[in-house]
């Protein structure tokens, strides 16, 4: 459930006609509906009230600062993935006790960084990596907590690109090799082990790999247990999948009460505090991207929507073909439908927003790109020279500019001149 809804004929975003954004902060632009992200985190909380939790909301997927800030606001801890995201967190208020760190190559002065401010837990996914973690906080005298992801193996039946938890995959340490490591971890004089953790996958549309990543980790617990080795919570990641284009995933509360039940079969008597770290399935649903027709090209074998926003802004359907449903935005106009593939400006064919859709518009209209709350903006570039889009909150009747437009100039800043002598004295 969202708050983007028609009222006779247009788009709003909770009480604002989308019209009245696009036409205060110009296009294309990313829109976001603060009751809609307080929703989806609040699906998560109340399902698991009553057991030890904490969410800890992916950064990745929707950085900007009034988004993290909401959360803040709302008691969410953070899953980071960078120094870059610590330092955003912190910037929005974020309580970095909160702060778990996860990432393959997280580098010396992001770990000191981290330790300085006394982060929740880093997410270590290698031996080495462990090394590492031990020296700096040695260096910084600090001890630093950690828990390790593990790969459990498991087919997430999710696209290629953002399946994790998997043999093949970067991610994680092999569950094999996980014994063996978690009793090295326990003897490094600078680390306290508390946390097993793993993510498996993105855009899940079903508990079962869910569970069965669960099954492999609390067997790996039990075997821990035996070594005397305990830990205080279980990071289940991420992962949770949304509607794009009628998947029926699980709601945060079907999958927060199987994964409950099955830890209560597991061991009714240990009270493992549960983490989770959703990015999508809170914000997705809270975003559009708003987008005005330029032109409308009748083609021989295909009609193009030629817009104004393109993969720079938006890379999902280019990057994974991913589908995101496109609306007229102001449907109170009379329009002839046809069949049109909605491209942008770039050039390159692979420069598309949506493939063979069916839309009654016209030059000038407004569209609507829905589910462009997370991995949007995050994922946005200035390729072509294009300055990135205008972010706008919603909330209730008021509109709140929380990120400005790029300007033309900013593309270049940081960039230099060779002096004139390095061209002319050759
Ligand atoms: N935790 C870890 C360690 C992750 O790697 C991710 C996502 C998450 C949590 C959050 O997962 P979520 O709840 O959002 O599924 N750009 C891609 C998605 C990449 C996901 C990467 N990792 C897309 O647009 O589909």
């Amino acid at each position: 459930m969202d708050h983007f809804d028609y009222r006779d004929g247009v788009l709003y975003g909770e009480d604002i006609p989308l019209t009245q954004v696009a036409e205060r902060f110009g296009t294309p632009c990313y829109v976001y509906s603060r009751a809609t992200l307080e929703r989806h985190y609040r699906a998560y909380s109340e399902a698991l009230s009553g057991h030890p939790h904490l969410i800890c909301y992916a950064v990745k997927a929707n950085s900007n600062l009034a988004v993290l800030n909401l959360l803040a606001r709302l008691g969410a801890g953070f899953d980071i993935v960078s120094v870059g995201e610590l330092e955003r967190v912190l910037a929005a208020g974020g309580d970095p006790a909160k702060v778990v760190f996860s990432g393959v190559a997280k580098q010396r002065h992001e770990m000191a960084r981290a330790l300085e401010v006394g982060i929740k837990c880093f997410n270590v996914e290698s031996l080495a990596e462990l090394e590492r973690l031990d020296q700096v906080a040695g260096e910084c005298r600090e001890t630093a907590r950690v828990s390790l992801r593990v790969n459990p193996d498991v087919d997430a039946r999710t696209h290629p690109y953002i399946s994790t938890g998997l043999k093949a995959n970067k991610f994680g340490i092999p569950v094999d090799q996980a014994f063996d490591i978690y009793a090295r971890a326990a003897e490094f004089a600078h680390l306290e082990v508390v946390g097993i953790d793993c993510h498996i996958g993105s855009q899940l549309t079903e508990l079962a790999p869910f569970i069965a990543a669960l099954d492999r980790l609390l067997l790996l617990l039990d075997r821990l247990a035996e070594r005397g080795i305990h830990v205080e919570h279980l990071d289940l990641g991420g992962g949770l999948g949304v509607p794009y284009h009628g998947e029926t995933p699980p709601a945060p509360y079907d999958y927060a009460r199987a994964l409950l039940e099955r830890l209560a079969q597991w061991d009714s008597q240990r009270k493992l505090t549960l983490l989770f770290e959703p990015g999508r399935s809170i914000a997705a649903n809270a975003g559009v991207l708003l987008t005005r027709v330029e032109y409308l090209k009748p083609g021989e074998e295909k009609n193009f929507a030629v817009i104004d926003a393109g993969m720079n802004d938006l890379i999902r359907p280019s990057l994974y073909q991913a589908w995101q449903m496109i609306l007229p935005v102001d449907t109170r106009k009379p329009r002839d439908s046809a069949r049109y593939d909605v491209v942008g400006p770039v050039c390159e064919t692979g420069d598309f927003l949506g493939k063979d859709r069916d839309l009654a518009i016209a030059a000038g209209d407004l569209l609507a790109v829905r589910s462009a709350g997370a991995y949007g903006f995050v994922m946005a570039s200035n390729y072509n020279s294009r300055p990135r889009p205008a972010e706008v909150m919603i909330d209730g009747e008021r509109l709140h500019l929380v990120r400005q437009r790029e300007s033309v100039e900013s593309l270049w800043a940081g960039e230099a001149l060779l002096p004139p002598t390095a061209v002319e004295s050759r």
